[in-house]
């Protein structure tokens, strides 16, 4: 069934969550799936830059079908939202959680927005996660070189929490969205201490890439939820790029795309036992 993030975090108080960007009905069954095969919890979430992919209506009603079909525990969630009316739209489309993100304002505009957003969520009984410091944009696209400049300030995402009352707060600790250049490296101690100050479960964005042992020190950090969607969609692409590459007629679309949940739900399933590995 559907829960909110506050209670599947309260549901699974001892480990973190796999959460998933989906936008289509193959990323919607390959994380279903994934989440089935492994049994464990998981997010769809659907992201405010790819409303223009899909209808926010067919989104929600897909995942709650194969929620209700597989009966599994999982969250409904708008990712990245940058616009109050997109999160008055996704709780008017029955979203269980919801992400405001003015990370990218000035903190006293973020704290206010954040707030409207807040009882917005709060009059649908839904959840809010919010994000303080600066990560690039969703898709990744964004040429930008992270430094630590941009991570989250310890005491300032004390203040955002406080004044915010939010149930999951995103932060910026090396993590990026996309493919790194580079290896990336997480300061780790920097989770611990935010989690220890604003004691409310933090959020890894860009966790596509990081390797097994920084995410598992993240979660014993203060991690609770894990942002994966990068990895999912290059592979995808890779698995279909391959097998074009080795065909040597036209390839129906049907095909590939069958190539293409295989593989997503493949990576998924990796990084839902890769979260749960320290359990
Ligand atoms: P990646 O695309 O880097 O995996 O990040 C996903 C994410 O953080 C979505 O909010």
């Amino acid at each position: 069934m559907l829960y909110t993030l506050k209670e599947i975090f309260n549901k699974y108080k001892d480990s973190a969550i796999a959460s998933f960007n989906v936008y289509n009905l193959e990323t919607i069954q390959a994380v279903a799936n994934a989440a089935k095969l492994e049994d464990k919890p998981v997010i769809f979430a659907f992201g405010e830059s790819y409303f223009r992919y899909a209808n926010i209506e067919d989104i929600a009603f897909a995942v709650k079908r194969i929620v209700k079909e597989l009966e599994l525990d999982a969250v409904l969630h708008l990712d990245h939202a940058k616009k109050i009316e997109s999160i008055r739209l996704a709780l008017n489309n029955n979203f269980t959680s919801v992400m405001y993100d003015g990370s990218a304002l000035i903190l006293d505009e973020n704290i206010r927005n954040t707030i409207v957003a807040r009882n917005l969520s709060k009059d649908f009984g839904a959840s809010l996660e919010a994000e303080i410091g600066y990560l690039n944009s969703e898709d990744g696209n964004e040429d930008y070189i992270i430094s630590s400049k941009d991570f989250t300030d310890r005491n300032i995402a004390k203040e955002f929490s406080e004044k915010t009352s939010v149930d999951a707060l995103a932060i910026s600790v090396g993590n990026v969205h996309g493919i790194y250049k580079g290896t990336p490296s997480l300061d780790l101690q920097r989770i611990k201490e935010i989690y220890e100050l604003v004691n409310i479960p933090l959020v890894l964005h860009g966790s596509s890439g990081i390797d097994e042992y920084q995410i598992n020190m993240a979660i014993k950090n203060g991690i609770r939820k894990i942002n994966v969607n990068t990895d999912l969609a290059v592979c995808a692409v890779g698995a279909m790029k391959e097998r074009i590459n080795k065909s040597n007629r036209p390839e129906r679309l049907e095909k590939l795309l069958e190539i293409a949940t295989r593989e997503m739900q493949s990576v998924a399933r990796k990084y839902i036992r890769m979260i749960n590995s320290n359990n």
